[in-house]
């Protein structure tokens, strides 16, 4: 298929995430048909090369098409590609579910596989409401959560996702209306006062007989902004959770496996959540697979009380492939120095981002782990600033005012320099 073509038919027929279809009017948004992807590389039908600050956003963090993930998966594929889970077990799965226990906290021992993060975040919500349900406090059905949060797209998770700054504001009318409280003001390597957990601990106080879960993200919010806030706010909520008998649902989707300098974030505040919900990076970008991991404590509770058994499962549970390609980048990045990497990625985030901290256009620069962010003051005009990116050959994808980096962990030095670079020369554009 030739490349005009293939946008031909994409125009008419494919609709892209957050997007709109017949995009063929005036402004258009640019799309790039990708040919292959081989390291950090993305190579792009006309030929063009453009190293690949994103990750797939958060997921390929050992790059592209990696000869040890490919042969693990070439290998499963002559076993079986998919067998139902309901009656049925192998061992990609068992495997991974131990490696997950093994990985997490100490009291996470359950695992239930899920096809995505936002059915993981789905998946924790019900068993929170069933672990209650289930120790006869049926009330407690809802969720607190904090503003700017981003737990995926659907009706549960959105419902916990930001009200106002969150993509879904036109579906509130319908959405469960849970409880918020303003996002941390201390942010990541601050203290956090009493003050910074007021709101949260009243709310927790005052309506704790209805809810049956506080869910956030831990130390990083994503796409509610690409904040970093402060390990110990994470700490006194958990202090507060457990006060209040409410569970805590930690949602690692984006920030396990690494990319914040931890292997989850949690660990920053040494703190265990009740039910953790990992995705994205667990099968190193291949494949679509998340996991909702509880205490025993959850799970015997579930279990023990009605109907006895949690009511979820979905047709691609488990699936082989996906659970080889999750241990196969499991075992590449435990046999990576992936810490000394990660540090170095930090290092020349800060130094390399550092310019922009000065530009007209700027709000503010942060780097936390293998992230990056030049948040703006205004939101960035995307049919303008994405042709600027592949034009400077490097894959950077801005939504509403931010700019940011998460680049495979395996970038190289000069590779993450032109990245940076691209970042502070495109911004000076949006500041002159
Ligand atoms: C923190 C967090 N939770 C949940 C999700 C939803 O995951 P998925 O897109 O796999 O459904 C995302 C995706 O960006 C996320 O960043």
């Amino acid at each position: 298929m030739t490349s005009d073509h293939l946008l031909d038919l994409d125009k008419a027929h494919v609709w892209h995430p957050y997007s709109a279809m017949f995009n063929d009017v005036g402004s258009e948004l640019p799309i790039y048909p990708v040919a292959s992807a081989d390291g950090v590389r993305l190579k792009l039908a006309d030929g063009r090369e453009l190293i690949d600050g994103m990750s797939s956003w958060w997921s390929a963090i050992h790059g592209y098409n990696h000869p040890q993930i490919n042969r693990a998966l070439k290998a499963q594929l002559q076993k079986m590609s998919h067998v139902m889970f309901g009656g049925l077990t192998h061992e990609p799965a068992v495997e991974l579910a131990a490696q997950l226990v093994a990985l997490t906290p100490k009291a996470l021992q359950s695992v239930f596989f899920s096809d995505s993060g936002s059915v993981s975040v789905e998946v924790a919500m019900k068993m929170a409401i069933q672990y209650w349900h289930a120790k006869e406090q049926p009330n407690k059905q809802l969720f607190l959560t904090i503003r700017n949060g981003y737990h995926g797209d659907t009706f549960g998770a959105m419902s916990v996702c930001d009200p106002v700054a969150g993509m879904h504001s036109l579906f509130q009318d319908i959405l469960t209306q849970q409880y918020f409280v303003d996002s941390p003001d201390c942010r990541f390597g601050q203290p956090c006062l009493d003050e910074d957990v007021a709101e949260f601990e009243q709310t927790l106080n005052t309506e704790k007989d209805h809810i049956a879960a506080v869910i956030m993200e831990p130390i990083v919010q994503g796409a509610g902004g690409m904040r970093f806030y402060s390990a110990e706010y994470l700490h006194r909520v958990r202090e507060l959770c457990d006060r209040h008998h409410v569970l805590l649902i930690l949602d690692e989707i984006a920030t396990g496996f690494g990319r914040t300098g931890k292997l989850f974030a949690c660990e920053f505040a040494d703190v265990t959540p009740d039910i953790m919900c990992v995705g994205k990076a667990l099968t190193g970008g291949y494949m679509s697979l998340a996991a909702t991991l509880t205490s025993k404590d959850v799970s015997d509770t579930i279990s023990q009380g009605d109907p006895g058994i949690f009511m979820h499962g979905p047709t691609f549970m488990a699936n082989p492939l996906a659970c080889t390609a999750a241990l196969a980048s499991l075992k590449l990045l435990l046999a990576s120095p992936w810490q000394s990497e990660i540090s170095r990625i930090e290092e020349q985030l800060t130094a390399g981002l550092e310019p922009c901290r000065t530009m007209n256009a700027v709000q503010d620069v942060r780097v936390l782990g293998a992230i990056g962010v030049v948040e703006l003051k205004n939101p960035v005009a995307m049919a303008v600033i994405q042709p600027l990116f592949v034009d400077a050959g490097v894959w950077v994808r801005p939504f509403a005012r931010l700019v940011y980096l998460m680049p495979p962990f395996i970038i190289e030095n000069e590779d993450l320099e032109k990245l940076t670079s691209a970042v502070v020369d495109v911004v000076s554009k949006l500041s002159s």
